[in-house]
């Protein structure tokens, strides 16, 4: 099977394609490099031995998509290609909109083109927005506290309304906890541009001495020591997961929803002491206000994909902190 990532150049996504590429499926990436650097595509070779096909490509251009699909025989897509930072969306939600949803009736109306029936999409447990009681559950209500967030949201409906428009139509959402560590091999991980707005990449930054100190957002939230409690979830087994649901896709039509989380919850002191533990690096901090829009606690229910995907996640706290630090210290 060839597998079309799109924004597979990106830290789920270029892990994703390793994996992929690793139990034998074929792999074609699209990304515009807007948010990733163009030799991890190198590096996602020289880890898997294999040559990798990658378009430079704007994936709401629909005549680059159609290119790609008239070039590669495409049989199925994970749509990763979309701006995910929460902070950035609250300045600029006219921008996330048209690129977030762009992207994905782009490749829709290509695939449709085309005869291709399977969609994978990167949501978020964002989308469980600040109501529901831990742990997530997949029937839950959602409700979004940002733009980012509502993208999501939006794609989900889309993406359920098109497997509900044509029979035939294989779709699964994947909604991510908190995504972190990195490939083993230390040739790819996160590297986000700019001042990292996710906890783990902001850390690791820290301990190179890029940053000077964590800033911890708040400690008098409803949790054991006061700091935002996550379901953080090795990148490894995030795609690992995301080749189980490519393969239920394959057998399924229609829409499903699944959870990718461990179950676990740690705060961000729980972060901290890990990933000093892990690698005897001490990470200055200092507590500072909470940032608008957090929760105290988001933590997945893994059950439906343990018993459907037949997926669980291996990878234990310790792992991901080392992985994290393995890769953040060969990057220049
Ligand atoms: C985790 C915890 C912060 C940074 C978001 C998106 C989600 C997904 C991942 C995009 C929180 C605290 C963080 C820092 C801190 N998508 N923190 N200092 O907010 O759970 O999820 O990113 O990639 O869709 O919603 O992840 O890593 O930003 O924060 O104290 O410098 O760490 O308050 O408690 P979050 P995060």
């Amino acid at each position: 099977m060839k597998v079309l990532l799109t924004g597979g150049a990106g830290f789920i996504g270029s892990h994703t394609c390793v994996e992929l590429l690793s139990q034998g499926y074929d792999a074609v990436i699209a990304d515009n490099f807007c948010n990733s650097e163009r030799d991890v595509i190198t590096r996602c070779e020289k880890i898997t031995g294999k040559k990798i096909a990658c378009y430079d490509a704007d994936v709401a251009d629909k005549e680059a998509v159609s290119s790609i699909f008239a070039k590669e025989k495409i049989d199925a897509v994970i749509h990763f290609a979309g701006y995910k930072s929460v902070p950035e969306s609250v300045k600029l939600p006219v921008m996330y909109y048209r690129n977030n949803l762009d992207t994905t009736l782009t490749v829709l109306e290509v695939m449709k083109e085309f005869g291709v029936k399977i969609f994978v999409f990167s949501s978020s447990a964002t989308v469980y927005g600040d109501k529901n009681p831990v742990p997530f559950t997949e029937d839950m209500p959602t409700s979004t506290t940002n733009p980012y967030g509502t993208t999501k949201l939006f794609i989900e409906k889309i993406l359920t309304d098109t497997a509900a428009a044509d029979g035939e139509m294989s779709v699964v959402l994947l909604r991510y906890f908190n995504p972190i560590g990195a490939h083993k091999s230390g040739l790819i991980g996160e590297n986000p541009k700019g001042i990292p707005n996710n906890l783990m990449p902001y850390i690791a930054q820290v301990a190179s001495g890029k940053r000077e100190m964590l800033h911890v957002y708040g400690n008098d939230f409803n949790t054991p020591d006061g700091t935002g409690v996550r379901d953080y979830i090795h990148v490894e087994d995030l795609a690992k997961g995301h080749v189980k649901a490519l393969e239920y896709a394959a057998k399924n039509a229609g829409c499903e929803i699944f959870n990718l989380g461990t179950g676990i919850g740690y705060s961000v002191l729980d972060i901290v002491k890990a990933f000093e533990k892990a690698n005897g690096i001490k990470i200055p901090y200092v507590i500072d206000p909470r940032r608008p829009g957090d929760i105290d606690e988001s933590r997945a229910d893994v059950s439906k994909a343990a018993k459907i995907l037949g997926w669980k996640a291996e990878k234990n706290l310790d792992d991901m902190c080392a992985d994290t630090w393995n890769w953040q210290k060969n990057i220049k």
